[in-house]
Parts: C-alpha cells; structure tokens; sequence
C-alpha cells in the first residue's frame, strides 16, 4: 500500500514518524508533496520518504491520500490533485471541512479523522468518520493508520466539531494547566526546573491512574481531598475563580470556531 501526504507540516511529519515507527509500510511507499520546499526538503531528509514533483504526482502514485492543509488552503489543493484524486481513499484531517464537501470537490471515498498532537509522541486520541460512499475496508485501513500513532474511536460526523473543540485543541489546554501549576510552584518557593518537573510528572500521573482504574475523576478527586485539607483549600479556589466553567465556555469556543472554518 503506498501512502501520499498532501501538505508537508506538523500533522503530517507525526503521523509519518508513527507509521515508520509501526514498521506499518517502508520510507519509500511513502510520498509527499508541499507548498514551501525547504520545510519539505527537511522532512524528506529526516524521514527518508520520497518528495513529489507537486501534488498531482502524490496522487497517481498512492492509493491512500492524506490531506493535511489548513482549512482555507484545501480548494487549491484539491484542485491540483488532479482527476485520478476520484478513484482514491482521501483521508482528511482538516479542521472544519465535511466529508460531504471534500467528496463534492474530489470526487474520492473520504474518510475524515481528528487527531491531536500527541501523535508526536505515539498517544494521539483520533476520532474517525467515514463519509458516504467509503467502505467499511475503507474505515478499517484508516483505523490502522492512527492505531499506529495512538487510539481510534469511531464517532458520527456531526460530532466532528465538538471532537476538535475538546481532544484535537485539548492538549493546548493540558499545556496550560502545566504552565500554570508550575507557576503555582514557583510562587511558593520551588525552582522553575522542580515546578515544571513536578507539574508534568503529576498531570501524566493523574492520566494514567484514571485510565487505570475506571474511576470517575470527581471519585477520584474525593479520594484525594480530606476534610478541612490542603486540597480542598485549592480546589474551594479553583472552583471560586470557575476554573470549570471556563473549561467548559472554551471546549464551545473551539467547537463554534472549528464550524465557522467550515463554512
Ligand atoms: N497539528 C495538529 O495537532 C492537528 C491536529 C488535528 C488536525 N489538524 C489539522 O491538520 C491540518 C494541518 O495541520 P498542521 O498543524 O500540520 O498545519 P501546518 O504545519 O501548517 O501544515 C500544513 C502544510 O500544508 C502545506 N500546504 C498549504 N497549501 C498547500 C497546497 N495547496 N498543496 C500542498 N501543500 C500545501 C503547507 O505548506 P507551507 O509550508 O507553505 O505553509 C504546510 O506544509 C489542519 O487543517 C489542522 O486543522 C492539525
């Protein structure tokens, strides 16, 4: 199976790096073509995967496309895929652009997919939807290929935007709160190397015990939390300053956003 990449940045190299990793095909059944290419030259270099002349190369050439270019770049890449584009799997991980009209501009069976970042380092959480005329084959393959950088779930497309207001933006809130505690630790006395330490090693703890255990986080956090306590002192401020229901505005905030890139 050979894979093409439409788009040569972040999204892209992760999940080139992960399908390497998975030994899920060799460097050279993978090709990419780009608009900048410097940043191409360097992918292609530290990869080992091979460049297209443009995009219409990548297309001929694969029989999986992976389109990954920002929302607003997407017609004028579709449109120099040329007409064998609509005999191919065109994987989307665009934000916003539903698979009603990436088909309508390809012609190809489109199955969408929401990674996040955390395909960087081989944990991803990638939601998929299949478009209308994509197989159940078609579905499958696209499970293998984000297996290889992480877990799959299978959702219905009109989820799709709420899946980028919360797991596709999420690890930039989860970056936040690291920053923040670490500036907690800081302002009471921990050198900025402890802190920021401290603070990733307890965000990561925390995920994988509640992965672990199948607790409720608010059972969790109970467990943790004794009456009159250090930590019921925080959480009664965290809770003050609606740390929840910022959370909450700023999943919507993404979502709303993720819809408007779509129009
Ligand atoms: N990064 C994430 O965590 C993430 C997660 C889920 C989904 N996504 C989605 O994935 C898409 C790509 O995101 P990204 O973070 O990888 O963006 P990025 O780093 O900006 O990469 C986009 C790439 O597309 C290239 N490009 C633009 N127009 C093109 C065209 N007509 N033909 C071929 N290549 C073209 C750009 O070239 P230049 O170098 O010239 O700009 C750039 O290399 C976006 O729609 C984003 O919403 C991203």
């Amino acid at each position: 199976m050979k894979y093409g990449f439409i788009g040569g940045g972040r999204i892209t190299r992760a999940l080139v790096e992960g399908l390497l990793r998975a030994k899920l095909c060799l460097p050279q059944d993978i090709i990419v073509s780009s608009r900048s290419p410097e940043p191409l030259a360097l992918l292609t270099k530290e990869t080992g995967i091979r460049a297209g002349k443009n995009n219409a190369e990548v297309v001929q050439e694969a029989e999986l496309i992976l389109l990954a270019v920002k929302p607003w770049d997407v017609a004028a890449a579709l449109q120099s895929c040329g007409e064998a584009l609509s005999r191919k799997l065109l994987v989307s991980v665009v934000t916003g652009k539903s698979a009603e009209s990436l088909a309508s501009l390809s012609g190809a069976r489109v199955v969408r997919a929401m990674p996040n970042t955390g395909a960087m380092a081989g944990v991803s959480t990638t939601a998929i939807a299949p478009g209308a005329s994509a197989s159940i084959a078609d579905v499958e393959r696209v499970r293998q290929i984000f297996e290889a950088v992480g877990s799959v779930i299978e959702i219905k497309e009109s989820l799709f935007d709420a899946v980028v207001g919360m797991s596709g933006s999420g690890p930039a809130y989860i970056y936040l709160i690291i920053e923040a505690l670490s500036d907690g630790g800081v302002a009471v006395g921990l050198p900025r190397s402890v802190a920021l330490h401290l603070a990733i090693q307890t965000v990561r703890g925390a995920a994988i015990f509640a992965e672990q255990s199948g607790l409720h986080p608010a059972l969790l956090r109970e467990m943790i939390t004794s009456p009159a306590g250090t930590t019921a002192a925080a959480l009664g401020v965290l809770e003050d300053e609606g740390m929840r229901a910022a959370f909450i505005r700023a999943v919507r905030a993404a979502k709303e956003r993720s819809e408007e890139l779509g129009r």
